[in-house]
């Protein structure tokens, strides 16, 4: 009886608009009816126990482009030849569903170019924009020869300078950790997409042991799974698939955290932004806003220990290549779920 009295409710109030008690925006169709039976509150505003509080030291715009500033000088050397396989970036990328050479392509924190480099495997490198906040970075990238008909455009994950609609596939590898409002990226990816476009973001997955956990969470964002899939879903994006990767020479060890440990894709179902984007309110930070006095005071220490918290991240591959070289034989299963 109450399933008849529901669906018939659901079925008869399908039309009609509800807006969130919250942020006022009007409930997208698939969800009127559980806007119904919640008085009209957005689930994914209710909620809040996975809305992050704290931040990552070096999860900031200003931070990070310092970061990068020296990073860039050896990051294609240390950086991704421990994190971030070719390998990796290959099973990352059919995820990302690059099956025309037309689609047109964003990547966004795109770097020094090394997920470029693979986009343009699959795409006309004329059609793909690699798009970062660091000119150190990307000054790298530019002097590659298979990326050298890709379009560079400095600018901020968080606040593209595209149009709504104009992408079939955004891509961001490695970039996510370092935005203070991860939500906010997710809904610019949403945004900038056209209607059945597909966003994959490639990122970190945080430390289970305390230890590391202790390191990842003071230098930048190690998110849950849930985390990303909550970001995908209040955004608006549908058919969200997760999977895990890891360097082959890690043999499975994950409980240290991974750099590159994720992959999450999901399609835009609707034409127009990202919708509702509850109560994100104002850009909490931005590279062009001048710091404070005592945050100018802060910085060098706040920057010198996230950096610190980094090293430790460059120096725990060793550890675990080695510990898995002596004392793992078989790989321990790599855990992959859509
Ligand atoms: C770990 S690198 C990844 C580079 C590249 N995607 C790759 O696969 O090697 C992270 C990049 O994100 C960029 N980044 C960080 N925050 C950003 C933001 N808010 N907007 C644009 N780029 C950002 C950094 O400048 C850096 O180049």
């Amino acid at each position: 009886m109450a399933w008849i009295v529901s669906t018939t409710v659901t079925k008869t109030l399908k039309d009609v608009k509800f807006p969130c008690n919250y942020c006022k925006n009007l409930l997208p169709k698939t969800r009127y009816s559980f806007a119904i039976r919640k008085y009209s509150v957005c689930k994914m505003v209710s909620d809040t126990s996975l809305e992050r509080t704290k931040q990552g030291l070096i999860q900031h715009k200003k931070e990070a482009f310092w970061f990068y500033r020296f990073l860039s000088i050896v990051y294609d050397t240390i950086v991704n030849p421990f994190h971030w396989t070719v390998e990796m970036r290959d099973t990352s990328l059919k995820q990302a569903q690059l099956d025309s050479r037309d689609l047109k392509v964003l990547d966004a924190g795109g770097g020094t170019g090394f997920t470029t480099e693979g986009i343009v495997q699959y795409v006309d490198a004329h059609n793909v924009t690699l798009l970062d906040q660091s000119p150190h970075q990307m000054d790298k990238a530019k002097k590659k020869p298979a990326l050298s008909a890709v379009h560079f455009v400095e600018g901020d994950a968080e606040n593209l300078p595209f149009a709504t609609n104009s992408f079939d596939r955004y891509v961001s590898a490695g970039s996510i950790e370092y935005w203070p409002e991860p939500q906010r990226g997710v809904a610019e990816a949403y945004r900038v997409l056209k209607r059945g476009g597909i966003a994959t973001i490639i990122g970190p997955v945080r430390a289970t042991h305390w230890f590391s956990r202790f390191w990842c969470d003071l230098w930048m964002l190690f998110p849950t799974e849930e985390e990303y899939r909550y970001w995908f879903q209040k955004a608006g994006f549908e058919d969200i698939k997760i999977s895990y990767i890891g360097p082959a020479a890690y043999k499975g060890i994950r409980e240290h955290g991974l750099i590159m440990g994720l992959t999450v894709s999901g399609r835009k179902p609707l034409d127009g932004p990202s919708e509702p984007v509850c109560s994100l309110g104002p850009m909490k930070e931005s590279l062009s806003t001048p710091y404070t006095w005592q945050q100018k005071l802060l910085f060098p220490f706040r920057w010198l220990l996230g950096c610190i918290a980094g090293f430790y991240y460059f120096l725990l591959p060793f550890f675990i290549m080695l510990y898995a070289a002596l004392f793992i034989r078989r790989d321990r299963s790599i855990k992959n779920q859509d």
